[in-house]
């Protein structure tokens, strides 16, 4: 049997490949040291897990990020004729696109979404998770999926957006349903694209609406903003006004949902970890550091070759999936040694779960203030916190790796 063949005959193979494996890490190691670039049948795309690989494909201008192509084409007719609206929607998010749109695009975006913002903002995160302690600690038992972790980036973006908070449920459903649809690799993406798609008509219907209420009566928030640039020379599209603006709303969300969930349960399950982060609070930024690379929020950057290219001598065709495993090259032991080891304290924790290059996470600096914030409330609040319930189940998707629920007791 050939090494790749015997990846194939791992049921944890086909078990990642249908979307559902909880702990993809030992799939992942094997996949890295046996075949680091695996062409996968199921998923119809390229597999690259080593970190100096993922690296160079994420600096590499050959490797397109405009892909939704690839996702239309996956689609069988009529589905993929009835998906089109939503297939140009998500053309126009940022990081579905290439130069010279995508530098147009994100020169426009970095005026007014600078990293200032992120520290500006540090009062408000704090009072607003302070709120949401609140409410959850007099309960002493919570989700913290649900009571916390979602609520808190949610209401910050929609701060900086200008978005009013009255929608919360519609708000979780539509951005859940869009991020798994433009994460979805391979025929899979037939079983998300109709709930996407009425989401997406919700959504950018909504947007249109307070898009035109900024621009009668504009008020100091980003939606205002974006709604001014539209209007300049060699400014914005109305579709990519609509694509910038719900790719931030979609991006702020559940990333950091998912970071915050992540990090709570690394802790969880290395108590001397934790002790150490109470003992040492000056450790909090190097520890979600280490939560990223540990639990990497995306897992996944998609790519689409613009040309034939080689890679660990296989020859990748024009127009293939390329996957780079965001997740698998974190924990690549020729990188990061022990990798499967939570250290908060870990030096030179040159993770990607932000990416890398022209497409680097324009949110970092805020998802990573966020996290801080709160969870240093939370551990100064909560001198303990146990999980109870069940074992916290893990979504159903290969891009978010992401908590449905997260039961704790704080006191
Ligand atoms: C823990 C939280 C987050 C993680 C792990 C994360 C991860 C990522 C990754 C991996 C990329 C690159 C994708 C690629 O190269 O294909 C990216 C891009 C991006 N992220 Fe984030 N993100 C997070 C939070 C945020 C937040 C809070 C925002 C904004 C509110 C945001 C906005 C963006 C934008 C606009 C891009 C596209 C940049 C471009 O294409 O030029 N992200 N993010």
């Amino acid at each position: 049997m050939t090494r790749t063949g015997r990846i194939e005959a791992l049921e944890d193979y086909h078990r990642y490949c249908a979307g559902g494996l909880t702990d993809p890490y030992p799939l992942f190691h094997r996949l890295r040291s046996e075949d680091p670039v695996h062409w996968c049948e199921p998923l119809n795309g390229w597999l690259v897990t080593r970190h100096d690989d993922v690296l160079a494909g994420l600096r590499d201008p050959r490797l397109a990020s405009d892909r939704i192509s690839l996702s239309m084409n996956a689609m069988p007719e009529p589905l993929r004729t009835q998906m089109c609206p939503l297939g140009n929607h998500v053309s126009n998010w940022l990081g579905f696109t290439d130069p010279p749109k995508h530098t147009r695009m994100r020169a426009l975006i970095m005026k007014v979404f600078t990293p200032r913002l992120a520290e500006e903002m540090s009062p408000r995160i704090a009072e607003i998770a302070t709120g949401l302690l609140d409410r959850a600690l007099c309960g002493g038992e919570m989700d913290f999926m649900g009571g916390f972790a979602f609520p808190l980036p949610a209401s910050v973006i929609c701060e900086i957006l200008g978005i009013p908070m009255d929608y919360q449920a519609r708000f979780r459903r539509w951005a859940e349903d869009m991020l798994l649809f433009a994460g979805a690799v391979g025929p899979s993406i037939a079983k998300v694209a109709v709930p996407a798609h009425k989401s997406f008509v919700e959504l950018t219907g909504y947007f249109r609406e307070l898009t035109l209420q900024r621009r009668r009566d504009p008020r100091p928030d980003l939606l205002s903003a974006l709604a001014a640039v539209e209007d300049e020379e060699g400014g914005l599209s109305e579709a990519e006004l609509m694509g910038l603006s719900v790719f931030l709303f979609i991006a702020g969300h559940e990333t950091t949902v998912s970071l915050l969930g992540n990090g709570l349960l690394a802790l969880l399950n290395h108590p001397d970890e934790l002790t150490r982060l109470r003992r040492e609070p000056g450790l909090m930024a190097s520890a979600v550091e280490e939560f990223l690379r540990y639990e990497s929020p995306i897992q996944i950057a998609t790519r689409r070759p613009i040309e034939d290219l080689a890679m660990r001598e296989k020859r990748i065709r024009r127009g293939q999936t390329v996957v780079l495993m965001l997740g698998a090259a974190n924990r690549d032991p020729e990188r990061f040694p022990e990798p499967d080891r939570l250290d908060i304290g870990r030096p030179e924790n040159k993770h990607t779960a932000f990416g890398w290059g022209s497409h680097f996470c324009l949110g970092a600096p805020l998802a990573r203030i966020e996290t801080q914030i709160a969870l240093r409330l939370l551990l100064d609040r909560a001198p303990t916190i146990q999980r109870i319930g069940e074992a916290p189940q893990w979504r159903a998707d290969n891009n978010l790796r992401s908590l449905r629920r997260l039961d704790i007791n704080v006191s």
